[in-house]
């Protein structure tokens, strides 16, 4: 018989499918790692299971007792999972940014779920990282998994997500694109990649309102670059140490924007239901098309599934409520097209008047 001993044994080995319509503008062979295939729907499978069996192992924690985290709604989903199939209880602190959907989700495993103002500041008591310290203080036998600083969150991707990149491309991977929340997909992954072959290119990929790519560039954290922005689990308003700044060539920012326009572009051009930022590390390919060569091998890691987003980027209220749109199914693809068409009959015109010009005038 074939089968899986419980659902955890899903997790990870997710495929590595070709992109084709989306991307055929761009050179190379472009590969999306799509994590929305584990069993929670996300990377973050990878590290909570991960984290928990090392603090088991480590003795730290035991059936029953309470595990906290401060969440943007992924890690909470795999948390909630992996605690109702191993006896402990689950606490999470999510911001108001999170959607309806994510909270559900949340909540049908049992995980308790304590919302807290999006806008707050890292330090103010309020915010989602400040309640989940406070909760894992005033909880006994708690433990808080704190994925921004915990290492083993993105050794959990060392281990296992950069081996099966490898293995997938034979080795012929050139770029890695990734987007940079906590850091811990980017850097694990990323870190395996470059210890295989330094000459792998590493772009990750941020938001405007986070403060990530200019601390790379500068080494500065700068307060003035954070606003609130609409791209979930993309950026951050601190510096985590999961994100490992060495192993970055390039640092790329994305648009609220063009990020949903994108994902809608996946799911209709490719059949692939993404999340918000799984559209944000297309866009940030996108970005990139100038300097990819037709053997490159790109890989871009989409981090989550699409279903969660239900109620933003794939609700055509929300798209025009933000004017992303105007129309409902009007999307990247017809404003690329337009252009496109735009430049051919310009393309057209000139060609006549130039030949009339040459011709007729004779000048
Ligand atoms: C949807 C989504 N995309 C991207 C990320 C960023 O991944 P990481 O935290 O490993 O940097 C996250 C993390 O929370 C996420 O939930």
């Amino acid at each position: 018989m074939k089968y899986f001993n419980n659902v955890l044994a899903t997790i990870g080995n997710t495929p590595l499918i070709k992109l084709n319509q989306v991307v055929n503008e761009i050179p190379g062979t472009i590969l999306a790692k799509v994590e929305g295939f584990n069993p929670g729907q996300s990377a973050k499978d990878r590290i909570a299971l991960y984290m928990i069996e090392r603090a088991e192992r480590e003795g730290k924690i035991k059936p029953g007792d309470v595990i906290i985290e401060a969440t943007s709604g992924n890690t909470g989903y795999s948390l909630a999972m992996i605690c109702a199939l191993k006896g402990y209880k689950c606490v999470l602190t999510v911001t108001s940014k999170a959607s309806q959907e994510k909270l559900s989700l949340l909540r049908s495993m049992g995980a308790e779920v304590v919302v807290c103002p999006a806008d707050a500041e890292p330090e103010d008591p309020l915010s989602y990282y400040s309640r989940a310290e406070q909760l894992a203080e005033e909880i006994p036998n708690a433990f808080y998994l704190a994925q921004n600083f915990n290492l083993d969150n993105q050794q959990a991707h060392y281990m296992s997500t950069g081996p099966e990149i490898w293995e997938q491309t034979e080795g012929k991977i050139t770029h890695y694109v990734c987007c940079a929340g906590t850091g811990g997909t980017l850097s694990g992954t990323a870190r395996f990649l470059k210890e295989m072959n330094p000459d792998v290119q590493v772009i990750a990929v941020d938001a405007y309102g986070s403060v990530l790519k200019k601390f790379w560039e500068t080494g500065i954290f700068d307060p003035s670059e954070i606003y609130p922005y609409k791209v979930e689990g993309l950026g951050k308003t601190i510096i985590p140490d999961n994100v490992n700044f060495d192993v970055i060539d390039d640092f790329i920012k994305v648009t609220d924007r063009n990020s949903a326009l994108r994902a809608r572009e996946l799911a209709r051009m490719e059949g692939l239901m993404v999340g918000y930022s799984s559209g944000a590390a297309l866009e940030c390919v996108f970005k990139l098309r100038k300097q990819l060569k037709p053997t490159d091998v790109v890989v871009v890691l989409f981090p989550d599934h699409g279903s969660r987003y239900l109620g933003k980027i794939y609700n055509d209220d929300w798209m025009k409520q933000q004017g992303y749109i105007k129309e409902p199914q009007e999307d990247h693809s017809n404003y690329l097209y337009s252009y496109k068409n735009f430049r051919r009959i310009y393309r057209v015109y000139r060609r006549k008047y130039s030949r009339y010009l040459r011709q007729t005038l004779k000048i």
